[in-house]
């Protein structure tokens, strides 16, 4: 892409960090929920503007690429056959490594031309954890994160299904991050237009991530899923934040007597317009019976949608990296802290590996 200040993505040195940048390689990233997609696939994936499919093969995911060497068929409309990927227009069969182990038409008996096996996409890693599949086109520098509270049984799950916003993957962590738009954005949710001021607040960094404590005043469940109404009631909650490189975001609600709540964004940069979200709730009063996960997923949809309303309205899809493009406050410190990591991600790219 050209880098032309005009342009609405333009990107020079590592000013601005897009969906694309280079430095994303060397990262994990969620491309499919497993609950998503129809058996083993095959599923068409879009990371970091490159185009593949992925199936379950023998039970492992594998990538390949979008075509059949045949007659450019997409091989995401095919099916996974005993151990092979079969393309859906003439019944080729690939195997796990891309080799054409088979070609109906021809028997089983005749041997198969060179040019009928698939170039593996260059694709470092492929893994499957907490129901995603999840891809590192180079190395990564980091593991997937932990999550402590997916194997305890005291927390209960709620999926919200996937969406794909039109903003970046950086911009999308920006916003969850951000403790000084609730009263705003969310008004018709949790923001409570009386705590206005964001109190101090520290950052702790560590390699490749940081976290952070925040109090704020929040609206009662029951008041958040009513719209803006004039009378409500407001109850004080903890917000523990947590980011690991590149953008995944974890955010933990102490909500008192009504227990703990975790919430996980993973996000999937898809293209430089494009990030597909992936979101999860992992609540104690999921497990002790006190509320549904339907609850958590119609109430996470509707502040999800608040946030995506204003962010999709941001022209330029990228966060900017120099510290002079924007104007920063002491209630920003979280997403300052953002910007710094992604600085430290932009560096990965062309870092060779050790
Ligand atoms: S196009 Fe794939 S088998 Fe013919
Ligand atoms: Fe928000």
């Amino acid at each position: 892409m050209a880098a032309t200040e005009d342009h609405p993505n333009s990107r020079s040195a590592i000013r601005w960090f897009d969906n694309e940048h280079p430095g994303l390689r060397r990262f994990w990233h969620p491309v499919a929920a497993t609950g998503d997609i129809d058996g083993d696939g095959p599923h068409p994936v879009r990371l970091l503007g490159e185009d593949f499919v992925i199936a379950r093969l023998m039970g492992e995911w594998t990538a390949f690429p979008t075509t059949c060497p045949h007659r450019l068929a997409p091989l995401s409309a095919g099916s996974v056959v005993g151990d092979t990927l079969q393309c859906g227009y003439h019944g080729w069969c690939f195997d796990s490594v891309g080799t054409c182990v088979h070609i109906p038409a021809l028997g089983y008996e005749a041997s198969v031309p060179p040019t009928a096996h698939l170039k593996p996409p260059k694709i470092n890693a492929i893994a499957e954890k907490y129901g995603l599949v999840w891809v590192a086109m180079e190395d990564p520098a980091t593991p997937i994160p932990e999550i402590p509270e997916w194997d305890d049984d005291g927390f209960g799950l709620a999926v919200i299904p996937t969406q794909t916003w039109q903003a970046s993957a950086g911009q999308m962590a920006d916003n969850f991050l951000d403790v000084a738009h609730f009263p705003f954005t969310h008004l018709g949710t949790i923001g409570d237009p009386d705590d206005l001021e964001v109190a101090e607040y520290n950052v702790e960094k560590f390699r490749w991530g940081f976290s952070s404590v925040h109090r704020h005043s929040s609206k009662v469940l029951a008041d958040a899923t009513g719209g803006e109404t004039e009378s409500f009631t407001t109850f004080d909650r903890t917000m523990t934040f947590r980011c690991d490189a590149p953008h995944h975001v974890r955010l933990h609600i102490d909500y008192g007597d009504d227990g703990n709540l975790v919430l996980m964004f993973f996000h999937q940069p898809v293209d430089v317009g494009h990030t597909t979200l992936y979101c999860f709730a992992l609540a104690e009063n999921i497990a002790d019976g006190r509320m549904q996960p339907e609850d958590h997923i119609a109430f996470q949809a509707e502040v999800g949608r608040e946030d995506r309303e204003l962010l999709e309205q941001l022209v330029r899809k990228a966060v900017p990296l120099d510290p002079g493009v924007e104007t920063h406050t002491r209630a920003d410190k979280t997403t300052v802290a953002l910007r710094r990591l992604l600085s430290e991600v932009a560096t990965m790219a062309g870092v060779p590996v050790e």
